[in-house]
């Protein structure tokens, strides 16, 4: 087919696939013991050859709408305007602010599984979660120029200054209608701008990347509330989340949005990927280029210390040539990795909790040890009810403070770090006095 041809075809919309593949499985499982149909067996069903059975499924390049007839009779469907649209041939990026990441390290894994989630599995809404600093917003970026050009077009927002919402969905529209939409085509209300939204995001494949989501989360509450006067946000993630339209939006947040929770599920087209610190290796590349020079393990004791962290290995290499004259050994030996900025980023985190929470934290560190929920419960006492401690956790959760395994409950190294600091320097001795009595 011509290049010319192309541009004039037709390609299915996301109702459209999702018609035929729902035809297919059924077909899979009635007449092929629920094995998946080869693409020879798919080109015996439909009289269509294998190259164009692929085109069809990858929706981007246009077809001859008689095609996609065929593809449809094959598997006793109709094909109606609904499952067909023109191909966006005009891919557009904006990605306003976003910083370039040119010495990102790792995450080989996780952007294999982004991928997966993003490409293969379609989905419409992924948050990547993790405290301040692990590296969200690297890997959202790093993540855009890996898959950027399978979508028509890729927005990155920062929500940092907790834009209004009738703001930024005006600044959407207007990226996605390729600035056409004037002020008075604009819908009043913001539920029928949410509306025309997943219209362009129905019509054409687009990728929406919004960072620092926890800027319009409330503090001082159970995580993941919308801040006063931000709530319709919660209305437009639960109805990107919700309906059925053909692109992804990504959400980067230190905090996990009640809407979103509410959405999610391993089968669901709503996930959340948690985003832990960097490994060994990959911390050890991001002390290297600050230009440390050390043994393996100093630089790798290093790297445990701030769990990770990306921003707090920065930091940390940024001291140590500043203050060691780039001796590792000897800033190791004053046992001291939470100061300055890290001190910053962690407070900043701590702030947002309810009094409840940080006085869990608080027994998490004064524990070191992983404990159990009856074992922490006891420790603080009975006067913390079943339901508020269950809920104090869930929150802190979902803030990525703290970390479970099988049932056990506790905090990454940097964060037992800076509570601990925190206590000397805050002298809030009521905690300690009483965990002193236990
Ligand atoms: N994989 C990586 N390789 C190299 N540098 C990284 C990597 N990930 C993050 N960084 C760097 O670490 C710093 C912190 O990363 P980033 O800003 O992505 O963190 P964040 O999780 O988005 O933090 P915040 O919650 O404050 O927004 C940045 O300077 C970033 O460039
Ligand atoms: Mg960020």
């Amino acid at each position: 087919m011509s290049k010319q041809r192309r541009k004039r075809g037709v390609i299915l919309t996301s109702e459209g696939l999702q018609k035929l593949k729902d035809a297919r499985r059924e077909s899979e499982y009635r007449d092929n013991f629920g094995e998946r149909y080869t693409y020879e067996k798919i080109s015996e069903i439909t009289y269509l050859d294998i190259n164009t059975i692929k085109r069809v499924l990858k929706c981007q390049e246009g077809v001859d709408k008689r095609t996609l007839e065929r593809f449809f009779i094959g598997f006793n469907l109709e094909l109606t305007s609904e499952d067909i649209t023109k191909p966006n041939l005009h891919k557009r990026q904006d990605l306003g602010g976003a910083i370039c990441v040119s010495n990102f390290y790792g995450r080989t894994t996780e952007l294999i599984q982004l991928e997966q989630w993003l490409l293969q599995d379609r989905c419409r809404l992924v948050t990547i979660l993790g405290i301040g600093g692990v590296g969200k917003t690297a890997l959202s970026i790093k993540l855009i120029n890996q898959i950027g050009d399978k979508f028509d077009c890729v927005i990155w927002r920062s929500l940092k200054d907790a834009p209004p919402i009738e703001k930024f969905i005006t600044d959407l529209l207007q990226f996605l209608s390729k600035k056409q939409l004037t002020k008075a085509e604009l819908p009043h209300c913001t539920s029928d701008k949410i509306t025309r939204l997943i219209g362009y995001l129905r019509s054409s494949r687009c990728l929406v990347v919004l960072d620092n989501l926890e800027s319009l989360l409330c503090s001082n509450a159970p995580a993941g509330i919308c801040r006063q006067g931000y709530e319709k946000y919660s209305e437009l993630f639960r109805r990107l989340g919700e309906t059925d339209h053909q692109s992804c939006l990504l959400l980067t947040s230190r905090e996990k949005p009640s809407s979103v929770a509410a959405l999610e599920g391993e089968k669901l087209p709503v996930k959340t990927f948690k985003l832990n610190g960097l490994r060994e290796q990959e911390g050890q590349k991001i002390l290297k280029i600050k230009g440390l020079d050390s043994s393996e393990l100093e630089l790798n004791q290093l790297v445990q210390q701030c769990s990770g962290n990306a921003s707090a290995l920065k930091i940390v290499a940024t001291t140590i040539q500043d203050v060691f004259a780039g001796n590792v050994a000897e800033f190791l030996s004053k046992e001291m990795i939470v100061f300055g900025d890290i001190y910053k980023l962690l407070d900043e985190q701590f702030e947002r909790l309810s009094i409840l929470e940080q006085e869990v934290v608080y027994w998490l560190a004064i524990n070191r040890k992983p404990i159990s929920f009856s074992q922490l419960r006891e420790k603080m006492g009975l006067a913390v009810s079943k339901l508020n401690l269950i809920e104090g956790l869930e929150s802190l959760s979902r803030r990525s403070i703290i970390e479970s395994q099988q049932s056990y409950f506790k905090l990454q190294s940097i964060i037992m770090e800076y509570i601990l600091c925190r206590f000397a320097k805050t002298e809030d001795t009521m905690v300690l006095q009483k965990a002193e009595t236990t």
